[in-house]
């Protein structure tokens, strides 16, 4: 299918898939008191930039999570460079199913994947794999304040409608987790995401010419990173890091 074929040449090879940057993987080491001893589930994990560094920088045994073998061997393949190997393990695996069997865990993380399962849904269903008092934390969009109707209507369609902070936050005290912390991203965390796939869309362009198919999936995500950028629609359809203790 031409338009998968464009969004896989656009991702192919990327090794930050959502909105961050260290500094946020760093403070959610930090919130949820990851140490040497933590086990820790990163699902949506692809191409494994958080696992690595909660890895290398807090020793935590990090059990990473996708469905795309691709990023998952990269990942291997990093992880091996960086001497961690013992401290990653990955599974190929749909989130929804997977299921870490031997012990309770310490935390439950995931930036930019957790829509995949659903917010709500990852997690109380998640919960049962966490011990009293482990953390739950997943960056994820949100609507904040007066979202302009133009930003709501591109997002309804792009997997929304999504919440506000407040029923996210409402939602995790519902699942009986104890939310720790919330912030909004900033707009570096958009532009370290888009920047290195923007920069890949005149050549994508060349590629497809005469595809409308792929040159249309091509001018989505320009108008996406646009909106978002340009438009200053990250401040309110915003990536947003939820910390929240199980209670
Ligand atoms: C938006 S990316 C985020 C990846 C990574 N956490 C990051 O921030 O760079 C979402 C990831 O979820 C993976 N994925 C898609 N469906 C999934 C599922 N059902 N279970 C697990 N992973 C899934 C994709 O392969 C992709 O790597």
């Amino acid at each position: 299918m031409p338009e998968a074929e464009a969004f896989r040449a656009l991702f192919a090879g990327v090794d930050q898939l959502a909105p961050g940057t260290p500094e946020i993987t760093r403070r959610i080491g930090k919130l949820c008191k990851l140490d040497k001893e933590s086990v820790v589930l990163d699902l949506g994990c692809g191409a494994g930039r958080s696992s690595l560094l909660w890895a290398e920088e807090f020793r935590s045994r990090v059990f990473a999570v996708d469905v795309d073998s691709d990023c998952v061997g990269r990942l291997q393949e990093a992880a091996r460079k960086r001497g961690l190997e013992d401290r990653i393990h990955t599974a190929i695996e749909e989130m929804q199913t997977y299921h870490y069997q031997d012990e309770e865990v310490d935390a439950v993380l995931s930036e930019g994947s957790i829509y995949l399962m659903g917010f709500e849904n990852a997690a109380r269903h998640y919960r049962q794999d966490l011990r009293w008092g482990g953390h739950f934390a997943a960056t994820h969009l949100t609507y904040v304040g007066d979202v302009r109707p133009e930003v709501r209507a591109f997002w309804d369609a792009e997997g929304g409608p999504y919440c506000t902070m407040e029923e996210n936050l409402s939602l995790l005290r519902q699942a009986k987790y104890w939310p720790v912390h919330h912030e909004v991203l900033p707009e570096e965390a958009w532009r370290a995401y888009y920047a290195p796939i923007v920069a890949r869309i005149p050549a994508l362009r060349e590629r497809f010419a005469g595809d409308a198919e792929g040159l249309g999936a091509l001018d989505r995500f320009a108008r996406e990173a646009s909106l978002q950028l340009d438009g200053g629609g990250w401040k309110e359809a915003a990536y947003v890091l939820y910390v929240a203790r199980k209670m």
